[in-house]
């Protein structure tokens, strides 16, 4: 996979999938803009310091990505042991936000890749509630509107990544015209700073069962990245508007539950 001359932007460049997604952008020979709240070390080749729970930062970020733009990889998140009103900033309003400023920046043929989570699988149940706040376009009004919800920080990590899988499909409606794709990806478990958190909220025996399932790890992020940079390839491929799930098949667990057959550890 080549990415020689295009100019690939990476939100949460800093840490884990992102920053294992930005070094392998580079590696395959990409321009890489990373964007994060914390700084970056050398993995990128433009880095910007951005606060995605932030308009106004996201606003100045813009300002200062020049064009051509061939990719967007939507990676920065954060778990649900922060506070709700965070979490829906960071991983819905500001990921929304800041590719609804790029995408008229896009190149035609860019691509984009939101990453999601298999913690957003349940998307289909919560269908009418979400599709009703991807319809309120304003920072503000969606913000008040999410927390008439009363929705607690845990429930909102998953409603984020349930929107974020609906506004793929969504974005990936109309931009289609001019051959940009939009996918979204979905990790399961992956061995970064913030899945302590993960195991602390969503709780132990749950994600020790579908480590099992998986094989006996959880993922490391290059394996996140490698699927990232698939969607991202610029040969492009007939795969638009979609959700690949990377979890090592550990949603095989969740779709069969006892049908499902542990596979011996293999590493
Ligand atoms: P991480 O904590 O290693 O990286 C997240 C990055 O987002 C950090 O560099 C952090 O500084 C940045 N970030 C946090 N708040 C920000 C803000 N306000 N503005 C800008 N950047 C901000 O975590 P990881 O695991 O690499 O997470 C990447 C994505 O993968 C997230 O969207 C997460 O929800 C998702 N994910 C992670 C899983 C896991 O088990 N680690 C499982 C499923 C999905």
């Amino acid at each position: 996979m080549s990415f020689n001359d295009k100019r690939i932007v990476v939100t949460g460049a800093s840490s884990g999938v992102g920053q294992a997604t930005a070094l392998a952008l580079m590696n395959a020979g990409a321009f890489v803009i990373g964007l994060d709240v914390k700084p970056a070390n050398d993995n990128c080749n433009q880095f910007i310091l951005c606060d995605l729970s932030n308009p106004d930062s996201i606003d100045e970020a813009v300002l200062q990505i020049k064009q051509p733009i061939n990719g967007l990889a939507n990676i920065a998140g954060v778990p649900g042991s922060l506070p709700a009103d965070v979490v829906f900033k960071v991983n819905f309003l500001g990921l929304r936000y800041l590719t609804n400023l790029l995408l008229p920046k896009l190149a035609d043929k860019a691509c984009v890749v939101n990453v999601a989570s298999t913690a957003g699988a349940g998307w289909r149940n919560r269908k009418a509630v979400s599709t009703s706040l991807l319809t309120l376009g304003g920072w503000h009004q969606c913000l008040a509107r999410f927390q008439e919800l009363s929705m607690n920080a845990v429930a909102t990590y998953d409603f984020t990544k349930e929107l974020v899988i609906l506004y793929t499909m969504l974005v990936a409606s109309n931009q289609r015209h001019r051959g940009v794709r939009v996918n979204s990806v979905s990790p399961g478990a992956v061995c970064t700073p913030i899945l302590a958190d993960f195991y602390d909220t969503m709780g132990n025996e749950l994600l020790q069962s579908l480590k099992q399932q998986a094989g006996g790890r959880d993922a490391y992020p290059d394996e996140i990245a490698n699927a990232i940079l698939l969607m991202l390839d610029p040969r492009g491929f007939w795969v638009n508007g979609t959700d690949l799930i990377v979890d090592g098949g550990a949603e095989v667990l969740m779709n069969l539950e006892g049908l499902a057959i542990p596979p011996l550890p293999f590493n």
